[in-house]
Parts: structure tokens; C-alpha cells; sequence
């Protein structure tokens, strides 16, 4: 059964994006059939993936204007190893932002317009802009579930409280199927004491919500998108790239329900900041 997954925290630069893109390129690896969503006007999935903005004729802005079916707005990308298809962004998507934000009806937008490819698609992964406006509550009315992404700094907890307000607004008036699929702690240096300080707090406060896999603060992370490639594409043996494939592990192993999420899989094999000091 298709899989929609929001990529939210409306606090900026923690990790979305970055995770949008190698979580979409690590299900790919595995054979899944991905569509990944840029609904983030900046574009920056878009742009990661290699695509330059500038010369795109179609984006997400046509289709959420009405103008044309998801299907023939979206772009293959055929990334080492890991094809997948992306609806790209681009600026014009803040003019989309207006007018969802004046026409009636406007969260249930997305969902109703992805109607017709789920079926194509195992998973769909939707890149949210750091913000809780239209577009994001467009991406978790249309979402079967959230991942949100979270760096392990001083007010990381403070801001989720807001994130888990909305998610909790739209479980009870427009999306009840909403589930939250995890925390995942981003950019992770497990020699910072605040780090180890924060990620603990998060587990105290959602346990097993919190994904057991880490990612690590990498340099290859940071500069695959400047080459246009996940970071598969760039340095599938980077402490990034792996972090990125356990995480896949361990989403399908979620998806597959309690007695599979025994199984010891990649994910318990990545450096946890419990474990690894
Ligand atoms: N694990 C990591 N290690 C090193 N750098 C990272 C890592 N994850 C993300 N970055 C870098 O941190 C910056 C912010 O990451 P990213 O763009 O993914 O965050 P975001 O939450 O999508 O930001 P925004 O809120 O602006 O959309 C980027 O320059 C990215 O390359
Ligand atoms: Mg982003």
C-alpha cells in the first residue's frame, strides 16, 4: 500500500531536505517505487536532485493551481542505483501559497490532486517548507504519517510543542489517519555533550517515536547537493550514506508492523549516541 510521508518541522535548516532526498534515493535502492514532492518554494530538493530551476517548464505550482495532473508535472531522475521521480518546486509556489491560503477547502487540496498516482507509487515523501502555513497542512492532510526531523540543540523541544499542536489539530478535524512515524535526530555529533544532553530528553518524552537511527553530522551530506546527487550518488561508503540506507531499514521495517520490527536490521548496527559515546 502506498505510503505518504510529510518531512516536517517548521524550524529551519534541521535536516528536511537533506532527508527528503537520501531517505527518497535509500527507498529507491531498496526497489520501491518513490515520488518525492518539493513543496517548499525555496526549491531546495529541486535543486539537490539536479534539476536547475530556472529552466523548468512544469512544476508543483501548475498542478496545485489546477493547471495539470501531478503525472505530467513530474521529472525522472535517474540517480546512480536509485531512479525516482520528483514533482519539482519552484519560486512561483508562493503564488500557489496565496491562493490556497484565500480559496475554500484549500487543506484538502494535495491529498485529493495525489489521488490519482498513488497507486503508482510505493512511497510518497513530501519536502515541507520551515514554516506551519497552507502548504504544510496541505502535505500532512494528504500524509498517512509524519517523520520530523529534529537537531539535538537548546531549543529543539520548544518548537516541537507547535509542530505537535498542528499535527494534533489536523488529526482531529481533517486528517485522523495521521500518524506520527518518528523523531529523527539529524546532524548528530556524538561528542557534543548538548547533543547527547538534548537526544536523551527526546527519548525520555517519545520513546520509541524517537527512530534508533542517527544521522551524523557528514561533510558528504552538505556537499552532495551542490553536485546535483543524493549522497548515494556521491559517497555510498560516507557515514551519511549509511545512516541514510539504515534509515530506510528501519522505516520499512515500521511499515511492516511490530513482529518484523524485531528483526535486527541495519538500523541497530548505526552508531547511537547511547551506544557509541
Ligand atoms: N547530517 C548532516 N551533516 C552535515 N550537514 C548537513 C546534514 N544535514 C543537513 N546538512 C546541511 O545543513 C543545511 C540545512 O539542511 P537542510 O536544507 O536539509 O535543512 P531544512 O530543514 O530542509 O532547511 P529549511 O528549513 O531551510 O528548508 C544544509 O546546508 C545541509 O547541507
Ligand atoms: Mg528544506
Amino acid at each position: 500500500m502506498t505510503q505518504v510521508l510529510a518531512i516536517a518541522n517548521q524550524k529551519g535548516g534541521v535536516g528536511k531536505t537533506t532527508t527528503a532526498i537520501n531517505l527518497t534515493a535509500a527507498l529507491a535502492s531498496n526497489g520501491r517505487r518513490v515520488l518525492l514532492i518539493d513543496l517548499d518554494p525555496q526549491g531546495n530538493a529541486t535543486t539537490g536532485v539536479g534539476l536547475d530551476k530556472r529552466r523548468l517548464q512544469k512544476s508543483i505550482y501548475d498542478v496545485l493551481s489546477g493547471r495539470m495532473p501531478v503525472i505530467e508535472a513530474v521529472v525522472p531522475i535517474a540517480a546512480p542505483s536509485a531512479a525516482f521521480q520528483i514533482l519539482p518546486a519552484t519560486r512561483d509556489l508562493t503564488a500557489a501559497e496565496v491562493a490556497l491560503t484565500r480559496s475554500g477547502r484549500a487543506e484538502n487540496r494535495l491529498r485529493e490532486l495525489l489521488v490519482p498516482v498513488r497507486a503508482s507509487f510505493d512511497d510518497i515523501l513530501i519536502d515541507c517548507p520551515p514554516s506551519l502555513n497552507v502548504l504544510t497542512v496541505n502535505a500532512l492532510v494528504a500524509a498517512d504519517a509524519v517523520m520530523i526531523p529534529v537537531q539535538c540543540e537548546y531549543y529543539a523541544l520548544e518548537g516541537l510543542s507547535s509542530l505537535l499542536g498542528t499535527i494534533q489539530e489536523i488529526q482531529r478535524a481533517l486528517n485522523p489517519a495521521l500518524r506520527i512515524d518518528g523523531l529523527l535526530r539529524t546532524m548528530f555529533d556524538a561528542r557534543s555533550s548538548l547533543n547527547n544532553e538534548v537526544s536523551s530528553e527526546l527519548i525520555m518524552h517519545f520513546g520509541e517515536q524517537v527512530y534508533r537511527t542517527v544521522i551524523p553530522r557528514n561533510v558528504r551530506l552538505a556537499e552532495a547537493p551542490s553536485h546535483g546527487v543524493p549522497v548515494l550518488g556521491y559517497d555510498v561508503q560516507s557515514r551519511g550514506a549509511l545512516a541514510y540506507l539504515a534509515l530506510a531499514d528501519e522505516r520499512l521495517e515500521r511499515l511492516a508492523g511490530p513482529v518484523a520490527a524485531q528483526a535486527p536490521q541495519t538500523a541497530d548496527r548505526m552508531a547511537s549516541p547511547e551506544r557509541s559515546g
